[in-house]
């Protein structure tokens, strides 16, 4: 008889987990997705994904989504405390509950670094220590910043010219394709040199944040106009919005990390990844070309 092996994705509506979806179902692989019932689903089940309504922070609904997968891929975000911590240890319980063969996590670049301000950091940091000794086989994928992230504020730059650099220019990203980082997710659970591995991803090259408008520049054949506010006035916004909400400054914490750090893979990380999963890392120019109408 045979087995179908299924994929559960969460944050299937997301920037990355969208793309998990499309590429499995491009390979016609089952694959289950993790949904909210208001958000934005109808393309996932043209692609043949079968739809699970819930909520991850509803514990009884984690359960019942894994039930028959072989493979889970958690690629959600959101709250630091219920969503980015609570819901990924709920969803490794139930998984080897249900016997889930290979959880595939994706965390963070930097992750490990120990910044005490970022609640989303500390969250990923403690769901990746109860993984790895959960007893079931993973993959914990620690993405630099996702190129699909930029989509937007290259439309606003084509119809604008503005860039908006917060922080230093020169500091260096090694900003991930997002169709790239969906196929390593992907065959992560096929992969033996993959099984218990704790991998940074980052993308083709090591790009100073600066450099970001210019290839918009090139790609709109527009000069970009650079706003780059000094850190300092983000830390002093962060710090009005704490007067009057505690909670929106303390999860400003994690944006500013983001910030005011270096998010770069080695190129020696960046080899491993393409010979481990076999593929040429594209850059972001390419990504960004194959997206954007010019
Ligand atoms: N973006 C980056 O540059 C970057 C870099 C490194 C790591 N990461 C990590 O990569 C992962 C994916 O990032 P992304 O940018 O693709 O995420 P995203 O676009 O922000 O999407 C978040 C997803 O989580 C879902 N979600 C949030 N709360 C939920 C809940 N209570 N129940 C069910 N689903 C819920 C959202 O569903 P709705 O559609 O209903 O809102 C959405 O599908 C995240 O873990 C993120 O921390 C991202």
């Amino acid at each position: 008889m045979w087995v179908i092996s299924m994929f559960l994705v969460t944050g299937a509506t997301g920037g990355l987990g969208r793309r998990i979806v499309r590429l499995l179902r491009e390979r016609e692989l089952a694959v289950r997705s993790f949904v909210r019932l208001m958000s934005n689903y109808a393309e996932l089940e043209q692609r043949g994904s079968e739809i699970f309504i819930g909520d991850l922070s509803r514990e009884r609904d984690i359960q019942k989504a894994v039930q028959g997968a072989q493979y889970v891929i958690s690629a959600h975000g959101g709250d630091a405390e219920a969503i980015n911590y609570r819901a990924n240890i709920d969803l490794i319980d139930r998984a080897k509950e249900a016997g889930v063969e290979h959880f595939v996590f994706i965390s963070v670049l930097g992750v490990d670094r120990g910044y005490e301000d970022a609640p989303v950091f500390k969250a990923k940091r403690e769901v990746e220590k109860y993984l790895e000794t959960s007893g079931l086989n993973y993959t914990i994928l620690r993405p630099a910043g996702f190129a699909s992230n930029l989509l937007p504020l290259a439309e606003q730059f084509r119809r604008t010219g503005i860039y908006l650099l917060i922080g230093d220019p020169q500091s260096r990203t090694s900003i991930i394709s997002t169709d790239d980082l969906a196929k390593i997710a992907i065959e992560s659970v096929s992969l033996d040199a993959a099984r218990n591995q704790v991998l940074p991803v980052g993308g083709a090259e090591i790009l100073q944040r600066q450099e970001i408008p210019r290839i918009f520049g090139r790609i709109f054949d527009r000069e970009p106009i650079i706003i780059n506010p000094p850190l300092l006035a983000f830390d002093a916004t962060r710090n009005l919005v704490g007067l009057l909400n505690s909670k929106g400054q303390e999860s400003l914490g994690t944006l500013r990390a983001l910030l005011a750090n270096e998010f770069f893979c080695t190129p020696a990380e960046t080899e491993r990844i393409e010979s481990l999963f076999n593929l040429k890392l594209e850059t972001l120019e390419s990504f960004l070309r194959r997206y954007v109408s010019v």
